[in-house]
């Protein structure tokens, strides 16, 4: 069988960031507002007051204590509460496409691979900003990549599920070298109005090249040991939006058609689900946990991620084997835990062995077990 790596990834962080406090002020202003107008309706028991956010309740329940955005002010206006992203016309790059050429760079200079080297593109990501044509056609014409492209989503899994596909490409020899990004606005689908999730999701890109390790030449190489997916159906996490809701004006505008999820329940299902997963693969493989270095874990919530990590281990785990990036970037969907594979493999050494895990809607789990070359 063919021996596949990764051989670079790429990061685009959005310029802009928003503090937890910023965040919590714009609400409760927003909140402030509402309940202003709305007093006689509160008062008479026909509507409930909104209550206000804490950032001291956002990072104790999840960690997070900032988040990159495209657009810091349509954000933190309280009488708009969502971001601003004027449209392009058609023969712009698009704004999705924009961010994964610039991650998409920075993972090809890491690989030391050019557009000639690489076959197909795949966007994995949460959301698409279009039906058609492909994001990933898009990126692949920017790039100058011949070949061909697609766009999937597995929602937050959608990386791990990305990386598969690439490395099948890989191995069936349909492709030499894949370039798979994951451009993810996740603003455009948060609902800035809603205490209960208003602080989790941030904007960002990540990339990364899958090859054959015959043709890898870049100076960090992991070689993809095994790559393990499932998907389990879930409402928990759940958005309606898409293209039949003209169909029915009722629903369009509600509020299922942005992201909505039952935290608590995710977090209790998603744990065990997770742990096991990893551990059943690694055994797959003839691994244990234990003889991992690291464990870069989907970044939704930072308790979640300590508890899976204790699940495996047996014990807490130490700084660096579960490493943290939601603190500064929130959940950033897909790309998490490609984001924290990116910042912290620098270190491992020849030999070394990681799982990168991502979980999510679907609910669907995937784990890349990779080892440094
Ligand atoms: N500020 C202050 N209080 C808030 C608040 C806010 N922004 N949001 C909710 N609260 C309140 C709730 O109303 C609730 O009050 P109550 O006890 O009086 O009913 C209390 O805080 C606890 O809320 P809850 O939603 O149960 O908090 P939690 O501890 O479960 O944390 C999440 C919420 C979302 C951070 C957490 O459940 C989580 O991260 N789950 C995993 C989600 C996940 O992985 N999703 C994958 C998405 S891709």
């Amino acid at each position: 069988m063919k021996q596949v790596v990764i051989s670079g990834t790429g990061l685009y962080t959005p310029p802009l960031s928003i503090s937890n406090d910023e965040l919590v002020a714009a609400f409760n202003a927003y909140v402030a507002l509402y309940n202003e107008r709305n007093a006689a309706a509160i008062e008479s028991g026909e509507l409930e007051p909104l209550l206000e956010s804490s950032s001291e309740f956002i990072e104790k329940a999840s960690g997070i204590k900032s988040r990159h955005v495209i657009d810091k002010n349509g954000i933190l206006d309280p009488l708009r509460m969502y971001p601003y992203i004027p449209e392009r016309g058609n023969e712009q790059l698009s704004v999705q496409a924009e961010m994964a050429v610039a991650a998409a760079r920075e993972a090809m200079a890491n690989a030391g691979k050019s557009a000639a080297d690489i076959d197909a593109v795949i966007v994995a990501c949460s959301n698409m900003q279009r039906p058609y044509p492909a994001m990933a056609i898009e990126i692949q014409n920017a790039l100058g990549i011949n070949g061909f492209g697609f766009d999937m989503n597995v929602a937050c899994s959608s990386a791990t599920f990305g990386i598969e596909q690439a490395a099948n490409a890989v191995k069936a020899g349909t492709a030499r070298c894949v370039l798979m990004v994951n451009p993810e606005i996740c603003s455009g689908h948060l609902e800035f109005r809603d205490r209960d999730c208003h602080f989790i999701f941030g904007d960002v890109c990540t990339a990364v090249i899958v090859e054959s390790a015959d043709t890898a030449t870049a100076a960090q190489r992991f070689e993809i040991l095994g790559t393990r997916l499932a998907t389990v159906f879930s409402n928990n996490i759940r958005n309606n939006f898409g293209f039949l809701n003209r169909c029915d004006e009722a629903g369009v505008g509600a509020r299922d058609k942005l992201f909505v999820q039952e935290g608590r329940k995710v977090f209790k299902e998603v744990v065990p689900m997770v742990a096991e997963h990893i551990a059943s693969h690694l055994q797959q493989n003839q691994l244990t946990p234990p003889q991992m270095k690291c464990f870069w874990l989907h970044q939704a919530n930072l308790a979640m991620n300590l508890l899976i990590a204790k699940r495996l281990l047996g014990r807490e785990a130490e700084p660096g084997e579960a490493p943290v990036i939601l603190d500064e970037y929130a959940n950033t969907s897909s790309a998490g835990s490609i984001i924290a594979f990116h910042k912290f493999h620098a270190d491992l050494a020849a030999g070394d062995t990681g799982v990168i895990c991502s979980f999510g809607a679907g609910y669907s789990v995937g784990s890349v077990i990779v080892r440094k070359l």
